[in-house]
């Protein structure tokens, strides 16, 4: 009998060589149950990172994080279930205006989402914006909240695919995040394991995201479509540009706030696109809709008629959070300083190139001044900086504090207009917060083209 080890399979990767279906079991299992440590592992996934997976081997690694723990099982729910997952963004509340305009379709929403980490926030914090919101239903009231006012939502359960978990943990501080087929694996190991028959994959690109180009975004995309539908789930993807954050809030009760404004109607434009396409493939993968413009129209009216947020209202109150605050947003929790970063006239980006001899062009002779870019992953820093987000996964977080930018990429901007405002709760961290705020906005004399939020829908 041949007795496989781990260095003869870091070796094989590293080689370039396609490991068998046994092999990636082999490693997730001896990897879980501690049998195989961490030096190992981290060897093997730089391996990866440098030569890659196959789509086979992906799919084999993706099913074996699946198997290491639980499935949920959404049996239970009138109706099919259609999950929506986002890669990662800096002001994405995308779920929270989603999630009441399917379900006020008729559509059920049952939904597992994580927390915040690093510079990308977290649905699940979010929702703890709402006063009292109780993030951990157990898994009987989270399927009868689906079927009786047809939305629910959850942490992720540490038994939903602990492998991922482990594996994950181990990435982040090994510098091993970034590869196509490990955040594809590991992303579709959670999703598959969380029951829905559909999947809908919101696959961000840009200064803001894990994939930095397009290329990158659409690769990820077909590869977890395909691990989906080797499983059996009926699966759609929009590629979407995160070069700046989404909307104009970043920090969890601003973003909480913006996304309720949404549903009001007075949702911003970039936010409202994406969230309409997503709900969109929401729709006709679960067979509401034949057609992607039926559905888009049917979500449209669930905003001009109210139903959307009077579904957010009872959705809050179910799962005992203060549903004034949908009606109300001055309720949500206010840092206590609040200050105003005004445009003083020169170019912020180039400000931090040293000695670069443009950082004292000034553009003095311009009639036109446009925001040229709003690096979203350093928005995302300052919001962390300030408290709102989390370096380590568990870490306690401030849901107050935030950016709220007034300007984004193509707007005119004057000197001395505002470019954004920072609540905070601690002066120190405020100032370290201003300097990347100053710092991030790139200004230009000529115009910018505003861009579609949507670069592909993939079906
Ligand atoms: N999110 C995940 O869950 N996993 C990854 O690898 C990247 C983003």
């Amino acid at each position: 009998m041949y007795f496989m080890t781990m260095y003869e399979l870091i070796d094989k990767k590293k080689e370039g060589k396609e490991l068998t279906k046994n092999e990636l079991y082999y490693i997730v299992k001896g990897y879980t149950d501690g049998s195989i440590p961490d030096y190992q592992m981290s060897a093997f996934l730089m391996a990866v990172c440098f030569v890659g997976m196959t789509r086979e081997e992906t799919y084999y690694f993706t099913m074996a994080m699946k198997e290491s723990g639980d499935e949920l099982d959404l049996s239970g729910v009138k109706g099919m279930v259609v999950d929506k997952h986002s890669t990662g963004g800096v002001g994405d509340k995308v779920s929270l205006v989603m999630g009441p305009m399917v379900a006020a379709c008729g559509v059920p929403v049952a939904k597992m989402s994580g927390r915040g980490l690093g510079h990308t926030g977290g649905t699940i914090d979010k929702l703890e914006s709402f006063s009292g919101f109780n993030v951990s239903p157990t898994e009987k009231e989270f399927i009868r909240n689906v079927n009786e006012i047809g939305i629910s939502w959850a942490g992720q359960t540490v038994s939903l695919a602990p492998a991922d978990k482990k594996i994950y943990a181990l990435r982040d501080v090994t510098a091993t995040v970034d590869s196509i087929p490990l955040i594809a694996s590991s992303i579709m190991s959670k999703k598959l394991a969380s029951g829905a028959g559909g999947i809908v994959l919101d696959i961000t690109y840009g200064s803001g995201a894990f994939m930095k180009n397009t290329d990158d975004a659409v690769e990820l995309a077909e590869l977890m479509l395909d691990i989906g539908r080797k499983e059996g789930r009926k699966m759609s993807a929009a590629i979407t540009d995160m070069n700046e954050p989404l909307g104009y809030a970043v920090g969890n009760s601003i973003e909480a706030a913006e996304a309720v404004e949404c549903l009001k109607g007075n949702g911003p434009e970039d936010v409202m696109e994406v969230a309409y396409t997503l709900g969109s493939h929401m729709l006709v993968l679960n067979g509401k809709c034949r057609e992607l413009s039926q559905a888009r129209q049917m979500l449209e009216e669930t905003i001009s008629s109210g139903t959307a947020l009077k579904k957010m209202a009872q959705w809050i109150e179910r799962q005992g959070g203060n549903k004034a605050m949908v009606y109300d947003t001055i309720l949500f929790k206010k840092a206590e300083i609040e200050r105003v970063i005004k445009y003083t006239g020169e170019n912020p980006a180039f400000l931090t190139k040293g000695n670069n001899p443009e950082a004292s062009y000034t553009f003095e002779k311009a009639s036109q001044l446009y925001v040229s870019s709003i690096n979203g992953k350093a928005i995302g820093n300052a919001v962390q900086i300030l408290g709102g987000g989390r370096a380590a996964k568990d870490e306690k977080i401030d849901l107050s504090v935030g950016v709220r930018l007034l300007k984004k990429t193509g707007d005119i901007i004057k000197k001395q207009e505002a470019l954004a405002i920072i609540y905070a709760n601690n002066e120190e961290k405020c100032n370290l917060a201003e300097e990347i705020v100053r710092e991030t906005f790139g200004i230009s004399d000529k115009k910018i083209q505003k861009r579609n939020k949507i670069f592909r829908e993939i079906f």
